[in-house]
């Protein structure tokens, strides 16, 4: 895994932005997924700048790569909903072009399904950029998930309801289950891009990095991906 430190999250957000761009531009059409959460907004923005300052449109799909059981698309905190906020709306990316897990499908295997048959029908999938959970998750994959899964759905742990919280307006009752790419898709996919930030991921940057490899800090599994580049902050690198 090569470790990129930079000295400012704009300055990480944009050394992972112009790699995602580069790589992205190296293929016709790739199949993207990227993260929710807080750490990707500048990233999203540069991608933003960049395709709305050029005139240009992505050349990649994109399939979602976790969503939250029970939470509608339309709702704020649902992953659909800050890629629509994000990316999918300002650059009018149409839904020809993305999937998405629906996390009130009344059938959920069949959302896991779909999700695979369309990284199969692609022969893969080529770029993944990966926020960092507190509890070293990648996706909604928690710590213990098989690695060797291809989607799955799973009770999330008390930390990422916690984290998760400030994703949603206001208090709410949080839902349990979370439905998300798998590590086996995550660990299979040709070019991966890490990315964290802040003081309150110093830990568990240092465990991802340093600590044993294996399902306990699922970030760490990583380090044995041919192609993985883990973008950080100078905070989030501080106990390395
Ligand atoms: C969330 C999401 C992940 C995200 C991670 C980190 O629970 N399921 O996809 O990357 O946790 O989130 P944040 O960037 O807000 O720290």
């Amino acid at each position: 895994m090569k470790i990129v430190v930079k000295e400012s999250y704009a300055d990480m957000s944009w050394a992972a932005a112009e790699d995602f761009l580069a790589i992205a531009s190296s293929y016709e059409r790739p199949l993207v997924c990227l993260p929710s959460g807080h750490t990707p907004i500048l990233f999203c923005k540069y991608l933003r700048d960049h395709y709305l300052s050029t005139g240009t449109k992505p050349n990649w799909d994109f399939i979602g790569l976790d969503e939250w059981v029970g939470v509608p698309h339309s709702e704020k905190g649902s992953c659909r909903h800050f890629f629509d906020e994000h990316l999918f709306i300002p650059l009018g990316i149409t839904e020809d072009r993305f999937s998405f897990f629906d996390g009130m499908a009344p059938d959920i295997e069949m959302e896991k399904r779909k999700a695979e048959e369309i990284i199969d029908s692609h022969g893969g999938l080529d770029i993944a950029v990966l926020g960092i959970g507190a509890n070293g998750h990648l996706g909604f994959n928690e710590p213990g998930s098989d690695p060797t899964l291809r989607t799955q759905v799973i009770e999330l742990e008390a930390i990422t309801l916690h984290s998760g919280q400030s994703y949603f307006l206001g208090p709410k009752d949080m839902p349990t289950k979370g439905l998300t790419l798998g590590l086996g898709t995550l660990l299979s996919t040709s070019h991966v891009l890490l990315i964290a930030n802040g003081k309150h991921k110093a830990d568990i940057i240092a465990k991802t990095v340093n600590g044993p490899v294996g399902n306990d800090i699922p970030a760490s599994l990583m380090r044995e991906h041919p192609a993985c580049t883990l973008y950080l902050d100078r905070d989030a690198s501080g106990k390395l």
